[in-house]
């Protein structure tokens, strides 16, 4: 798909494995947290198979360094989410779309490639953006809490679905957001209009994180965006001006709006942690990592040369 670079991205997890190993491991030994079940919603970053089911496989070279064959992701390796559910023990997740093999007894991913977070007024194919946002993918994770405590009570599928107390036990995951700060662009909005959305964009999402907590969610794992100006079709498909190119290669502006939109992602965490009192939300700041992996492209170059 266009509106993402798989071989950049599987560079970006590389490091972030690294960091977000650690953070996980910290945070569970703190709470000796012991989570049953991963629920996630998201974009491409953590999509491990529903644009796939949808709209046809992620062509090769997607899959190949570690499953060997297509897989579902946009991405040749492992994504964090497949990471984040080693590290918990858990096995990786079935997309939600996928009616092939899934087994959901321990969770299911609602990420599809291209996903943003408010409902897009183009189709797939003008705009290349799913058409399962964030409001569509709350929408099966309601469904499916409730059709699969139904279809628990008996016959050959209960085994392949979570558990009642799964639901307030589980990790929810999300990481969402990147797709809608371009498709402003897309749309030839000025830095200054996609920046003007944004609180709508923060709006809904937090929406979705209180609706989740309103069906028994409480345990909540938020990552932010991370530099869309150092993305390559960012560089190579949007207008960026030479005086706009920062150091390291990326594009100043469209970073800026990342970091704008993750401002005020940090403080909806920070609303969000007052209003709902039973919740554990954690920020994750991936931006800083993915950005300290591509300005430190010399000393990691190793990384690199898979680019
Ligand atoms: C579903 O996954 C669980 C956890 O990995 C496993 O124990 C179970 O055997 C799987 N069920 C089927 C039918 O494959
Ligand atoms: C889609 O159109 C509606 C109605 O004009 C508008 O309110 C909404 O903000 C638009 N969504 C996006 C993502 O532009
Ligand atoms: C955006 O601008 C480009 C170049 O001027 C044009 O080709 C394209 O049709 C415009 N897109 C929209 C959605 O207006």
């Amino acid at each position: 798909m266009e509106f993402e670079h798989f071989t950049l991205k599987s560079l970006l997890i590389i490091m972030a494995i690294i960091f977000l190993q650690n953070h996980l491991l910290v945070v569970c030994l703190d709470m000796k947290c012991n989570f049953p079940a991963i629920f996630n919603f998201g974009d491409s970053n953590s999509d491990t198979g529903g644009l796939s089911a949808a709209f046809g496989q992620a062509p090769p070279p997607n899959g190949q360094t570690f499953f060997h064959s297509p897989h579902g992701r946009f991405s040749d390796g492992r994504l964090l989410i497949d990471l984040i559910a080693e590290r918990l023990g858990l096995p990786y997740l079935s997309a939600f779309l996928d009616s092939i093999g899934s087994n959901f007894s321990h969770g299911a991913n609602f990420a599809t490639a291209g996903s943003t977070i408010r409902p897009q007024n183009t189709t797939i194919s003008q705009s290349g953006y799913s058409p399962f946002d964030l409001n569509v993918q709350l929408a099966q994770y309601s469904d499916f809490l409730k059709r699969s405590q139904i279809i628990r009570k008996g016959g050959f599928f209960q085994k392949l679905l979570p558990e009642e107390d799964y639901f307030w036990r589980a990790l929810y995951t999300f990481d969402i957001g990147q797709n809608d700060l371009t498709a402003g662009y897309k749309l030839n909005l000025s830095t200054e209009q996609v920046k003007a959305y944004v609180p709508d964009v923060l709006g809904q999402f937090s929406n979705v994180i209180e609706q989740v907590y309103s069906r028994g969610g409480r345990s909540f794992w938020i990552h932010n965006t991370g530099p869309v100006g150092c993305l390559p079709y960012i560089m190579d498909r949007f207008l960026v001006t030479a005086a706009e190119i920062d150091k390291y290669g990326c594009s100043s502006p469209y970073n800026e709006v990342a970091e704008y939109f993750n401002l005020g992602l940090k403080e909806t965490v920070v609303k969000l942690r007052n209003e709902l009192p039973l919740a554990a939300i954690t920020y994750v700041d991936l931006y800083s990592v993915k950005y300290s992996l591509i300005s430190q492209a010399k000393k990691l170059g190793k990384f690199f040369f898979f680019m």
